[in-house]
Protein backbone atom coordinates (compact mmCIF):
# COMPACT_ATOMS: atom_id res chain seq x y z
CA UNK A 1 0.00 0.00 0.00
CA UNK A 2 1.21 3.17 -0.76
CA UNK A 3 0.34 7.05 0.42
CA UNK A 4 -2.27 8.24 -1.53
CA UNK A 5 -0.76 11.88 -2.51
CA UNK A 6 -3.80 13.95 -3.11
CA UNK A 7 -4.63 14.30 0.57
CA UNK A 8 -2.67 16.46 3.37
CA UNK A 9 -1.95 13.81 6.18
CA UNK A 10 -3.75 16.97 7.95
CA UNK A 11 -6.99 15.70 7.67
CA UNK A 12 -6.68 11.94 8.12
CA UNK A 13 -3.33 10.26 8.79
CA UNK A 14 -5.04 6.63 9.60
CA UNK A 15 -6.97 5.79 6.56
CA UNK A 16 -5.20 7.17 3.83
CA UNK A 17 -3.32 4.53 2.09
CA UNK A 18 -4.86 2.42 -0.79
CA UNK A 19 -3.96 -0.57 -2.04
CA UNK A 20 -2.73 -0.72 -6.01
CA UNK A 21 -2.13 -4.12 -6.35
CA UNK A 22 -6.17 -4.89 -5.83
CA UNK A 23 -7.51 -1.78 -5.99
CA UNK A 24 -11.43 -0.98 -5.49
CA UNK A 25 -11.74 0.71 -8.30
CA UNK A 26 -15.56 1.04 -9.10
CA UNK A 27 -16.62 4.57 -9.17
CA UNK A 28 -17.58 6.79 -12.47
CA UNK A 29 -16.49 10.10 -12.90
CA UNK A 30 -17.11 12.80 -15.40
CA UNK A 31 -15.57 15.62 -16.37
CA UNK A 32 -17.44 18.47 -18.80
CA UNK A 33 -14.62 20.48 -19.92
CA UNK A 34 -12.22 17.83 -20.23
CA UNK A 35 -9.91 19.42 -23.17
CA UNK A 36 -9.14 22.51 -21.27
CA UNK A 37 -6.52 24.37 -19.52
CA UNK A 38 -8.30 22.33 -15.62
CA UNK A 39 -9.81 19.46 -17.60
CA UNK A 40 -6.54 17.75 -19.40
CA UNK A 41 -4.45 17.66 -16.52
CA UNK A 42 -7.73 16.62 -14.13
CA UNK A 43 -8.32 14.19 -16.03
CA UNK A 44 -4.51 12.94 -15.98
CA UNK A 45 -5.03 13.05 -12.07
CA UNK A 46 -8.03 11.29 -11.81
CA UNK A 47 -6.77 8.42 -14.22
CA UNK A 48 -4.42 7.87 -11.38
CA UNK A 49 -7.09 7.49 -8.78
CA UNK A 50 -7.80 3.84 -7.70
CA UNK A 51 -11.28 4.07 -7.20
CA UNK A 52 -12.20 5.20 -10.53
CA UNK A 53 -13.11 2.71 -12.68
CA UNK A 54 -14.51 4.77 -15.19
CA UNK A 55 -13.40 8.32 -16.81
CA UNK A 56 -15.86 9.78 -19.00
CA UNK A 57 -14.13 13.26 -20.99
CA UNK A 58 -17.08 15.26 -22.23
CA UNK A 59 -15.81 19.15 -24.23
CA UNK A 60 -16.97 20.58 -27.17
CA UNK A 61 -13.54 20.28 -29.01
CA UNK A 62 -10.41 18.09 -28.94
CA UNK A 63 -11.48 16.06 -26.70
CA UNK A 64 -10.73 12.77 -28.62
CA UNK A 65 -6.82 13.08 -28.51
CA UNK A 66 -6.66 13.81 -25.03
CA UNK A 67 -8.88 10.60 -23.98
CA UNK A 68 -6.42 8.67 -26.55
CA UNK A 69 -3.60 9.67 -25.32
CA UNK A 70 -4.90 9.33 -21.48
CA UNK A 71 -6.41 5.84 -22.33
CA UNK A 72 -2.38 4.51 -22.42
CA UNK A 73 -1.84 5.09 -18.79
CA UNK A 74 -1.98 1.54 -17.41
CA UNK A 75 -4.04 2.74 -14.45
CA UNK A 76 -7.20 1.03 -13.60
CA UNK A 77 -9.82 2.65 -15.13
CA UNK A 78 -10.99 3.09 -18.32
CA UNK A 79 -11.22 5.94 -20.61
CA UNK A 80 -14.04 7.27 -22.88
CA UNK A 81 -14.76 10.56 -24.89
CA UNK A 82 -17.56 12.27 -25.72
CA UNK A 83 -18.28 15.59 -28.16
CA UNK A 84 -21.63 17.74 -28.70
CA UNK A 85 -24.77 17.91 -27.63
CA UNK A 86 -25.88 14.44 -28.81
CA UNK A 87 -23.17 12.80 -26.88
CA UNK A 88 -23.43 14.34 -23.42
CA UNK A 89 -26.41 12.46 -22.26
CA UNK A 90 -24.39 8.74 -22.62
CA UNK A 91 -21.23 10.49 -20.97
CA UNK A 92 -23.39 11.57 -18.22
CA UNK A 93 -25.32 7.75 -17.44
CA UNK A 94 -24.52 5.81 -14.69
CA UNK A 95 -21.77 8.45 -13.45
CA UNK A 96 -21.64 9.18 -9.58
CA UNK A 97 -19.40 12.30 -9.67
CA UNK A 98 -19.79 15.20 -12.51
CA UNK A 99 -16.87 17.29 -12.63
CA UNK A 100 -17.62 21.00 -14.20
CA UNK A 101 -14.25 23.49 -15.41
CA UNK A 102 -15.86 24.24 -18.71
CA UNK A 103 -15.82 27.85 -19.61
CA UNK A 104 -13.86 30.77 -19.78
CA UNK A 105 -10.91 31.61 -17.79
CA UNK A 106 -9.83 35.00 -16.12
CA UNK A 107 -7.53 37.34 -18.55
CA UNK A 108 -5.01 40.08 -16.66
CA UNK A 109 -7.72 43.00 -15.39
CA UNK A 110 -10.80 40.68 -14.97
CA UNK A 111 -12.70 39.89 -11.80
CA UNK A 112 -13.94 36.17 -11.86
CA UNK A 113 -17.88 37.85 -12.13
CA UNK A 114 -16.24 39.19 -15.68
CA UNK A 115 -16.75 35.78 -16.69
CA UNK A 116 -20.76 35.91 -15.50
CA UNK A 117 -22.32 36.42 -18.96
CA UNK A 118 -20.55 33.16 -20.73
CA UNK A 119 -20.10 31.23 -17.93
CA UNK A 120 -23.15 31.33 -16.45
CA UNK A 121 -25.45 29.95 -20.22
CA UNK A 122 -22.47 27.17 -19.77
CA UNK A 123 -23.63 25.93 -16.38
CA UNK A 124 -27.28 26.36 -16.48
CA UNK A 125 -26.83 23.77 -19.82
CA UNK A 126 -24.89 21.54 -18.39
CA UNK A 127 -26.48 20.99 -15.72
CA UNK A 128 -30.18 19.90 -17.34
CA UNK A 129 -28.17 17.66 -18.85
CA UNK A 130 -27.03 16.50 -15.77
CA UNK A 131 -30.58 16.88 -13.71
CA UNK A 132 -31.50 14.60 -17.16
CA UNK A 133 -29.11 12.04 -16.85
CA UNK A 134 -27.18 11.44 -13.53
CA UNK A 135 -29.35 13.04 -10.75
CA UNK A 136 -27.79 10.89 -8.08
CA UNK A 137 -24.16 12.30 -8.97
CA UNK A 138 -22.16 14.60 -7.01
CA UNK A 139 -21.56 17.32 -8.70
CA UNK A 140 -18.62 19.65 -8.61
CA UNK A 141 -18.96 22.97 -9.88
CA UNK A 142 -15.83 24.72 -10.74
CA UNK A 143 -16.88 27.08 -13.83
CA UNK A 144 -16.22 31.12 -12.44
CA UNK A 145 -17.95 33.05 -10.69
CA UNK A 146 -18.66 29.62 -8.64
CA UNK A 147 -20.47 32.12 -6.55
CA UNK A 148 -23.02 32.18 -8.39
CA UNK A 149 -23.03 29.27 -11.12
CA UNK A 150 -23.64 27.00 -7.81
CA UNK A 151 -26.71 28.69 -7.35
CA UNK A 152 -27.26 28.48 -11.01
CA UNK A 153 -27.38 24.89 -10.90
CA UNK A 154 -29.14 24.65 -8.09
CA UNK A 155 -32.23 26.71 -9.30
CA UNK A 156 -31.87 24.55 -12.44
CA UNK A 157 -31.84 21.10 -10.98
CA UNK A 158 -35.03 22.76 -8.63
CA UNK A 159 -36.72 23.33 -11.68
CA UNK A 160 -35.77 19.75 -13.10
CA UNK A 161 -37.53 18.41 -9.63
CA UNK A 162 -33.93 16.66 -8.41
CA UNK A 163 -32.21 19.11 -6.22
CA UNK A 164 -30.53 17.99 -3.53
CA UNK A 165 -28.43 19.89 -1.60
CA UNK A 166 -26.43 17.70 -0.52
CA UNK A 167 -25.14 16.81 -3.55
CA UNK A 168 -24.13 20.24 -5.26
CA UNK A 169 -20.94 21.34 -4.22
CA UNK A 170 -18.61 24.84 -5.47
CA UNK A 171 -15.28 23.86 -5.42
CA UNK A 172 -13.17 25.64 -3.49
CA UNK A 173 -10.33 23.44 -2.59
CA UNK A 174 -7.54 25.89 -3.93
CA UNK A 175 -8.41 28.38 -1.79
CA UNK A 176 -7.31 25.72 1.18
CA UNK A 177 -4.76 24.30 -0.91
CA UNK A 178 -2.77 28.18 -1.29
CA UNK A 179 -3.52 28.80 2.40
CA UNK A 180 -2.00 25.72 3.65
CA UNK A 181 1.03 26.63 1.65
CA UNK A 182 1.33 29.94 2.26
CA UNK A 183 0.96 29.87 6.22
CA UNK A 184 3.47 26.68 5.87
CA UNK A 185 5.81 29.15 3.82
CA UNK A 186 5.15 31.80 6.46
CA UNK A 187 5.74 30.00 9.29
CA UNK A 188 8.12 27.50 8.75
CA UNK A 189 5.68 24.23 9.14
CA UNK A 190 5.51 21.32 7.68
CA UNK A 191 3.28 21.48 4.46
CA UNK A 192 1.71 18.58 4.69
CA UNK A 193 0.86 18.92 8.91
CA UNK A 194 -0.83 22.18 7.78
CA UNK A 195 -4.71 22.93 7.61
CA UNK A 196 -6.18 26.49 7.35
CA UNK A 197 -10.23 26.00 6.84
CA UNK A 198 -11.36 28.73 4.53
CA UNK A 199 -14.77 29.74 4.44
CA UNK A 200 -17.18 32.01 2.32
CA UNK A 201 -16.83 32.19 -1.01
CA UNK A 202 -14.34 32.20 -3.67
CA UNK A 203 -13.63 35.60 -5.21
CA UNK A 204 -11.67 38.10 -3.54
CA UNK A 205 -12.88 39.23 -0.22
CA UNK A 206 -15.53 36.61 -0.14
CA UNK A 207 -12.42 33.97 0.09
CA UNK A 208 -11.73 34.16 3.85
CA UNK A 209 -9.29 31.86 5.63
CA UNK A 210 -9.72 31.44 9.26
CA UNK A 211 -5.84 31.53 10.14
CA UNK A 212 -7.24 31.40 14.01
CA UNK A 213 -8.37 27.94 13.20
CA UNK A 214 -5.16 26.63 11.83
CA UNK A 215 -3.93 22.93 12.95
CA UNK A 216 -1.20 22.83 13.94
CA UNK A 217 -2.38 25.90 16.32
CA UNK A 218 -0.11 28.57 15.47
CA UNK A 219 0.06 32.79 16.28
CA UNK A 220 -0.30 35.12 13.82
CA UNK A 221 0.62 38.79 14.50
CA UNK A 222 -1.53 41.22 13.10
CA UNK A 223 0.17 42.16 10.35
CA UNK A 224 0.92 38.33 9.53
CA UNK A 225 -2.73 38.27 9.47
CA UNK A 226 -3.54 40.71 6.91
CA UNK A 227 -0.61 40.06 4.31
CA UNK A 228 -1.71 36.04 4.45
CA UNK A 229 -5.48 37.20 4.29
CA UNK A 230 -4.88 38.89 1.01
CA UNK A 231 -2.24 36.74 -0.29
CA UNK A 232 -4.57 33.91 -0.27
CA UNK A 233 -7.52 36.38 -1.97
CA UNK A 234 -5.27 37.94 -4.48
CA UNK A 235 -3.72 34.30 -5.29
CA UNK A 236 -5.59 33.76 -8.17
CA UNK A 237 -5.11 37.30 -9.52
CA UNK A 238 -1.30 36.77 -8.91
CA UNK A 239 -1.44 33.56 -11.36
CA UNK A 240 -3.35 35.64 -14.40
CA UNK A 241 -1.27 38.36 -14.07
CA UNK A 242 1.78 35.56 -14.55
CA UNK A 243 -0.21 33.83 -17.36
CA UNK A 244 -0.52 37.64 -19.11
CA UNK A 245 -3.15 36.22 -20.81
CA UNK A 246 -2.68 32.82 -21.40
CA UNK A 247 -5.40 32.37 -18.60
CA UNK A 248 -5.75 31.48 -14.44
CA UNK A 249 -4.97 28.68 -12.68
CA UNK A 250 -4.81 25.18 -14.37
CA UNK A 251 -2.16 23.35 -12.50
CA UNK A 252 -2.70 24.05 -9.23
CA UNK A 253 -6.70 23.58 -9.87
CA UNK A 254 -6.68 20.41 -11.04
CA UNK A 255 -4.33 19.25 -8.17
CA UNK A 256 -7.04 20.82 -5.59
CA UNK A 257 -9.92 19.24 -7.64
CA UNK A 258 -8.51 16.07 -7.74
CA UNK A 259 -8.01 15.82 -3.95
CA UNK A 260 -11.98 16.91 -3.67
CA UNK A 261 -12.62 14.24 -6.05
CA UNK A 262 -10.44 11.36 -4.08
CA UNK A 263 -12.59 12.83 -1.00
CA UNK A 264 -15.54 12.33 -2.07
CA UNK A 265 -14.85 8.85 -3.80
CA UNK A 266 -13.66 8.28 -0.39
CA UNK A 267 -16.99 9.27 1.11
CA UNK A 268 -18.72 7.65 -1.46
CA UNK A 269 -16.82 4.40 -0.12
CA UNK A 270 -17.77 4.35 2.81
CA UNK A 271 -14.78 6.22 4.61
CA UNK A 272 -16.91 7.82 7.60
CA UNK A 273 -14.04 10.40 7.97
CA UNK A 274 -13.77 12.49 5.07
CA UNK A 275 -13.70 16.56 5.81
CA UNK A 276 -12.78 19.15 2.90
CA UNK A 277 -14.11 22.73 2.95
CA UNK A 278 -16.89 23.55 0.08
CA UNK A 279 -18.81 26.60 -1.01
CA UNK A 280 -22.60 24.48 -0.63
CA UNK A 281 -26.27 25.46 0.69
CA UNK A 282 -25.99 26.61 4.24
CA UNK A 283 -27.38 27.84 7.22
CA UNK A 284 -24.26 28.52 9.08
CA UNK A 285 -25.00 32.07 8.35
CA UNK A 286 -27.84 34.13 6.82
CA UNK A 287 -26.66 33.43 3.38
CA UNK A 288 -28.43 30.60 0.92
CA UNK A 289 -24.73 29.40 -0.10
CA UNK A 290 -21.67 29.89 2.08
CA UNK A 291 -17.96 27.60 2.32
CA UNK A 292 -16.96 25.71 5.03
CA UNK A 293 -15.77 22.98 5.78
CA UNK A 294 -17.96 19.78 5.83
CA UNK A 295 -18.27 16.63 6.65
CA UNK A 296 -19.05 14.04 3.48
CA UNK A 297 -20.52 10.91 3.34
CA UNK A 298 -22.22 8.35 1.25
CA UNK A 299 -24.99 10.56 0.56
CA UNK A 300 -22.60 13.74 0.33
CA UNK A 301 -22.86 16.78 2.92
CA UNK A 302 -23.41 15.12 6.09
CA UNK A 303 -23.02 17.89 8.07
CA UNK A 304 -22.10 21.08 8.10
CA UNK A 305 -18.98 21.84 10.59
CA UNK A 306 -20.47 24.97 12.80
CA UNK A 307 -17.99 25.11 15.37
CA UNK A 308 -15.07 27.06 13.16
CA UNK A 309 -17.19 29.91 13.01
CA UNK A 310 -17.27 30.33 16.26
CA UNK A 311 -14.62 32.11 18.50
CA UNK A 312 -13.47 33.82 15.45
CA UNK A 313 -11.19 36.66 16.27
CA UNK A 314 -12.30 40.01 15.92
CA UNK A 315 -10.43 40.84 12.53
CA UNK A 316 -12.17 37.41 10.90
CA UNK A 317 -15.77 38.24 12.70
CA UNK A 318 -15.48 41.77 10.61
CA UNK A 319 -13.94 39.94 7.42
CA UNK A 320 -16.94 37.56 7.62
CA UNK A 321 -19.39 40.52 8.03
CA UNK A 322 -17.89 42.50 5.28
CA UNK A 323 -18.16 39.63 2.78
CA UNK A 324 -21.74 39.08 2.72
CA UNK A 325 -23.10 41.50 1.12
CA UNK A 326 -21.03 40.81 -1.99
CA UNK A 327 -21.56 37.21 -1.47
CA UNK A 328 -25.06 37.77 -1.40
CA UNK A 329 -25.42 39.96 -4.20
CA UNK A 330 -23.23 37.45 -6.52
CA UNK A 331 -25.81 34.42 -5.25
CA UNK A 332 -29.11 36.25 -5.93
CA UNK A 333 -27.25 37.28 -9.70
CA UNK A 334 -27.23 33.23 -10.63
CA UNK A 335 -30.88 32.67 -9.55
CA UNK A 336 -32.60 35.54 -10.82
CA UNK A 337 -30.46 34.62 -14.11
CA UNK A 338 -32.24 31.31 -14.05
CA UNK A 339 -35.61 32.99 -13.55
CA UNK A 340 -35.57 35.61 -16.19
CA UNK A 341 -34.39 32.73 -18.77
CA UNK A 342 -37.18 32.00 -21.34
P1 LIG B 1 -10.01 26.70 -20.61
O1 LIG B 1 -10.55 27.72 -21.54
O2 LIG B 1 -8.59 26.28 -20.75
O3 LIG B 1 -10.89 25.36 -20.71
C1 LIG B 1 -12.27 25.40 -20.70
C2 LIG B 1 -12.77 24.23 -21.52
O4 LIG B 1 -14.20 24.25 -21.47
C3 LIG B 1 -12.36 24.30 -23.01
O5 LIG B 1 -11.77 23.07 -23.41
C4 LIG B 1 -13.68 24.51 -23.73
O6 LIG B 1 -13.73 23.89 -25.02
C5 LIG B 1 -14.66 23.86 -22.76
N1 LIG B 1 -16.04 24.29 -22.94
C6 LIG B 1 -16.54 25.51 -23.22
N2 LIG B 1 -17.87 25.45 -23.32
C7 LIG B 1 -18.23 24.18 -23.06
C8 LIG B 1 -19.46 23.49 -23.01
N3 LIG B 1 -20.62 24.11 -23.23
N4 LIG B 1 -19.44 22.18 -22.72
C9 LIG B 1 -18.27 21.55 -22.48
N5 LIG B 1 -17.09 22.14 -22.53
C10 LIG B 1 -17.07 23.43 -22.81
O7 LIG B 1 -10.31 27.21 -19.12
P2 LIG B 1 -9.71 26.64 -17.75
O8 LIG B 1 -8.44 27.33 -17.42
O9 LIG B 1 -9.74 25.17 -17.79
O10 LIG B 1 -10.81 27.19 -16.69
C11 LIG B 1 -12.10 26.68 -16.70
C12 LIG B 1 -12.98 27.39 -15.66
O11 LIG B 1 -12.49 27.14 -14.34
C13 LIG B 1 -13.01 28.92 -15.81
O12 LIG B 1 -14.33 29.37 -15.64
C14 LIG B 1 -12.16 29.40 -14.64
O13 LIG B 1 -12.52 30.68 -14.22
C15 LIG B 1 -12.49 28.36 -13.60
N6 LIG B 1 -11.53 28.27 -12.50
C16 LIG B 1 -12.02 27.96 -11.25
C17 LIG B 1 -11.19 27.88 -10.16
C18 LIG B 1 -11.74 27.53 -8.82
O14 LIG B 1 -11.00 27.61 -7.84
N7 LIG B 1 -12.99 27.11 -8.70
C19 LIG B 1 -9.74 28.12 -10.29
C20 LIG B 1 -9.31 28.35 -11.64
C21 LIG B 1 -10.19 28.45 -12.69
Amino acid sequence: AIQHSFVSRAQKPSQRSYNYVQPRASYKVAILGAAGGIGQPLALLIKMSPLVSTLKLYDVANVKGVAADLSHCNTPSQVFDFTGDKELASCLKDVNVVVIPAGVPRKPGMTRDDLFNINASIVKDLIEAVADNCPDAFIHIISNPVNSTVPIAAEVLKQKGVYDPKKLFGVTTLDVVRANTFVAQKKNLRLIDVDVPVVGGHAGITILPLLSKTKPSVAFTDEEVQELTVKIQNAGTEVVEAKAGAGSATLSMSYAAARFVESSLRALDGDSDVYECSYVQSNLTELPFFASRIKLGRNGVEALIKSELEGLTEYEQKALEALKPELKASIEKGINFVHKQP
